[in-house]
């Protein structure tokens, strides 16, 4: 359906559709199951209908910088540098550093203790040039594997730690109510798909040690696992274009930013998410 088209040997795949309320659902479920990265050109079409379509891929996530800061319910993050008025925040703005936290290989919501399904991002405004968001599959890197590493690693838990990650950028970047809000969460290394039973390794800029393990022998582990993933032959770069709509599964692929100038340009994309079945240690 769709006709899809692959955009990476790994993983990825672009469909037509003339409108959200088009797009069938079930084979949808199908498609991210089987491509983790779904783009839609031309359908972004508001936040009412991207809402809709996130209701109907299961139960929207509460933006967690919004509920940890201010304590309210709200369905969509920004992501860019233009405000709800319009006016833009700069280079030197924190806000656009503390960003800059999403430029290292991540996936969304790891640190939850239930973590996302999907991202769903619509793209309104995007710079002529930089912006891209770049993708890597971790169910790619799990079969690359040898299999006496892949016996080692399916067992280990990983702790994924919000500040951990984000104090990284600036020490400032999580304000203790939101810090409080989200302490350390355990996860499983390697997780499976429900429906095809395929394995992937979980890991990214959240995962703070290997529990058991020294800071040292864990970060060893986690960062050669990180750079075998993400190598450049790996990684799908995505150039964002007004109206795109991109649905990522973040159970199985990392992301990152590949940064803008926020001095020269405007970018405003808005996005959701849809929570994750349970706990990874429950799969
Ligand atoms: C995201 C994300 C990075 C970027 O949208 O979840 O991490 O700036 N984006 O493209
Ligand atoms: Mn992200």
């Amino acid at each position: 359906m769709h006709n899809p088209t692959p955009l990476h040997a790994e993983f990825g795949v672009r469909l037509e559709c003339p409108s959200i309320e088009a797009l069938d659902i079930a084979a949808l479920r199908q498609l991210i199951d089987r491509y983790s990265f779904i783009h839609i050109p031309g359908i972004a079409s508001g936040d009412e209908t991207h809402l809709a379509l996130t209701r109907s891929l299961g139960e929207p996530e509460a933006e967690h910088v919004r509920l940890g800061r201010e304590g309210k319910v709200a369905w969509f993050g920004t992501v860019g540098n233009v405000r709800e008025d319009g006016t833009v925040r700069r280079n030197d703005h924190k806000e656009t550093v503390y960003q800059t936290g999403n430029n290292m290989w991540h996936s969304d919501s790891s640190f939850r203790a239930v973590p996302s399904f999907v991202s769903i991002t619509c793209a309104y405004e995007t710079p002529d040039e930089g912006g891209e968001t770049l993708f890597a599959s971790q169910r790619s890197a799990w079969n690359r594997l040898a299999a006496s590493d892949q016996t080692r690693l399916e067992p280990l838990v990983a702790i994924h730690d919000y500040v951990y990650s984000r104090t990284k950028v600036h020490p400032d970047a999580v304000m203790a109510t939101h810090a409080a809000s989200l302490p350390p969460v355990r996860q499983r290394l390697v997780r499976r798909n429900p429906q095809t039973g395929a394995k992937n390794l979980y890991i990214g800029s959240h995962a703070r040690e290997v529990e058991g393990w020294s800071f040292e022998k864990s970060r060893d582990l986690l960062d050669g696992l990180l750079e075998e993933t993400t190598a450049d032959e790996h990684v799908l770069a995505h150039r964002w274009r007004p109206g795109d709509l991109v649905i990522w599964d973040n159970r199985c692929l990392l992301h990152r930013g590949a940064g803008f100038d926020a001095d020269r340009y405007r970018r405003y994309m808005r996005q959701t998410r849809v929570k994750g079945a349970g706990p990874t240690l429950e799969e």
